[in-house]
């Protein structure tokens, strides 16, 4: 699923990244005594706001309702992370916030 979000726009290379990141992070909590499941989730999505194109970023995330700071109006790609949560929360239905 998460990999045809990241295809229909046309963002294979953040997909690979974001796999990358989620291999990498079930290792981490296989070996911390982590949970190996939640932990390879968040790798696959912690990009996923990477689907939306910068100069579209403020604009979306304003839609959302998601507060943004200075910074981010200036400097937009980092929003992603932001655009990631919510897209997280309300496409894959995802809302742990515990660290
Ligand atoms: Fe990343």
């Amino acid at each position: 699923m998460v990999e045809k979000v990241f295809k229909r726009y046309n963002c294979e290379h953040i997909f690979e990244h974001s796999l990358k990141v989620a291999l990498m992070a079930k290792k981490l909590a296989v070996r911390f005594n982590s949970d190996p499941e939640k932990a390879y989730e968040s790798g696959l999505l912690h990009d996923i706001g990477g689907i939306v194109p910068n100069n579209q970023r403020v604009k979306v995330a304003q839609e959302l309702g998601i507060v943004l700071i200075p910074e981010e109006h200036e400097f937009p790609m980092i929003i992603h992370q932001k655009i990631s949560k919510v897209i997280s929360e309300q496409s894959f239905g995802i809302y742990d916030d515990s660290t």
